[in-house]
């Protein structure tokens, strides 16, 4: 056992996860409030893309692909994200992973993105100014 309840990662591999990331940054390039800050900030769309991959691959299947510091990468960004943007993101999230995932998976993920969110808010809004 892994940790995760049954019928977690069903329906979920490499591939799914792939497709998942793909349409949900599709989503967010598209997207007026939060597209800007992620096209200007990423070059290489096939390297974020791999990434993100990888580091869903780590959260539901324990592969461990995943190796980054995901709290460091957004405080380069802190000046650009507002709390508005965290909500607009699980929003599409949520859309992206109910396309593509089965319904147990997809509960799951949009619980596991919903808390790294709020830690992320709390986490940037806690920095002070300037820092
Ligand atoms: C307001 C919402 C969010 C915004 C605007 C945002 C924006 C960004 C941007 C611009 C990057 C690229 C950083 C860089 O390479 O310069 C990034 C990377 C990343 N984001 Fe977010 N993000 C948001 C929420 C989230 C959430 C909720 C998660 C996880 C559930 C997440 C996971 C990641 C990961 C894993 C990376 C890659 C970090 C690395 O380089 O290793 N993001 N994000």
């Amino acid at each position: 056992m892994n940790g995760l309840a049954f019928g977690e990662t069903e329906g979920v591999d490499e591939d799914s996860l792939a497709r998942l990331v793909d349409r949900f940054y599709a989503a967010v390039r598209a997207d007026a409030l939060i597209g800007p800050v992620f096209n200007d900030a990423i070059d290489d769309w096939p390297y974020h893309l791999d990434k993100l991959t990888a580091f869903w691959s780590s959260l539901m299947l324990t592969t461990g692909r995943y190796k980054g510091t995901p709290m460091a990468a957004h405080f380069k960004h802190r000046a650009r994200i507002t709390p508005a943007m965290f909500d607009r993101w699980l929003v599409l999230w949520r859309a992206a992973t109910e396309a593509e995932m089965p319904p147990a998976a997809a509960r799951s993920m949009q619980a596991k993105a919903e808390r790294i969110a709020e830690n992320f808010k709390l986490a940037l809004a806690r920095l002070p100014a300037g820092i």
